[in-house]
């Protein structure tokens, strides 16, 4: 199998702090992988070098073969990587709808000198945009809530809806960070079977969550960090099973 994303060699640290040491992964198309690991182990920096927060201080990244570090933030969207993010970063007054419709802030200055220049052209993308959403609303089951300012919605709802915006763009990656966390009820459910559906669709899916029993119900396989290396990855039964990693995870 050819792996959408491959990791190799990489490293990242913030002063005295490594975050990343010498991290190798590969994520491969249809399979979901659970990273676990304890608080502070280096999984949102991992998510965050992925997806070009801030850079590497060595190693690469390459999506389909093409190598992503060096490349912004949005470059590295276009190729198809998606994320969510561990704080939702929402916006509470607009519609669910609106939601998936605005780009990130940063782009919204864009679309009014856009619209001067090429009215007809705006107009027929944000068609686009509309539909897009639309179809991405019923595969996160938000159809019904599409109008509802996003403050409104409850937690799990608010989690989908984060869910939702990553599909906006046709990711080949996907990386969801803590999906589960405050989360109860039927979103729980809802968010299985929507990132199930996303990796059946060809998608490479990595989930990061202390949810332990989320992530062996949902994940092909899990990697375990800690102190911003891999230390193991295998059945995720078998990681929760480990005395050693255990140990790690909890404390002594
Ligand atoms: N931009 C940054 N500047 C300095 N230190 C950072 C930065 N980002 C992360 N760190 C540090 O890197 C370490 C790893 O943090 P990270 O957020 O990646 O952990 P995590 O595995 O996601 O933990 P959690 O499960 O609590 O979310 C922590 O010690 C954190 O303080
Ligand atoms: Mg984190």
């Amino acid at each position: 199998m050819t792996p959408v994303l491959e990791i190799d060699g990489l490293d990242k640290r913030f002063g005295g702090i490594v975050v990343a040491d010498g991290i190798d992964l590969t994520l491969n198309p249809g399979r979901v992988v659970g990273l676990i690991g304890p608080n502070g182990a280096g999984k949102t920096s991992l998510f965050n070098l992925i997806s070009g927060v801030f850079p590497s201080d060595a190693g690469t990244i390459r999506l389909d073969g093409q190598r992503l570090d060096g490349l912004a933030m949005h470059r590295r969207a276009s190729l198809g990587l998606a994320r969510t993010w561990q704080n939702l970063r929402l916006f509470p007054s607009l519609s669910v709808l609106d939601n998936l419709m605005v780009g990130p802030r940063r782009y919204l200055g864009d679309r009014f000198l856009r619209l001067a220049l090429d009215p007809a052209g705006v107009r027929s993308q944000e068609a686009g945009t509309r539909r897009r959403a639309e179809e991405v609303l019923e595969r996160t089951r938000l159809s019904g809530v599409a109008a509802t300012p996003a403050a409104d919605l409850t937690f799990g709802q608010q989690k989908l809806v984060g869910v939702a915006r990553a599909l906006m763009n046709d990711a080949r990656c996907l990386l969801l960070d803590e999906p589960m966390a405050g989360v109860e009820g039927q979103a729980y459910e809802i968010m299985q079977q929507v990132v199930r559906e996303v990796a059946e669709g060809g998608v490479a899916v990595c989930v990061v969550e202390h949810n332990v029993a989320f992530i062996r119900d949902l994940c092909d396989e899990g990697v375990f960090m800690f102190a911003g290396k891999v230390l193991a990855r295998g059945p995720v039964a078998d990681l929760i099973a480990d005395p050693r990693l255990t140990e790690l995870y909890f404390g002594t």
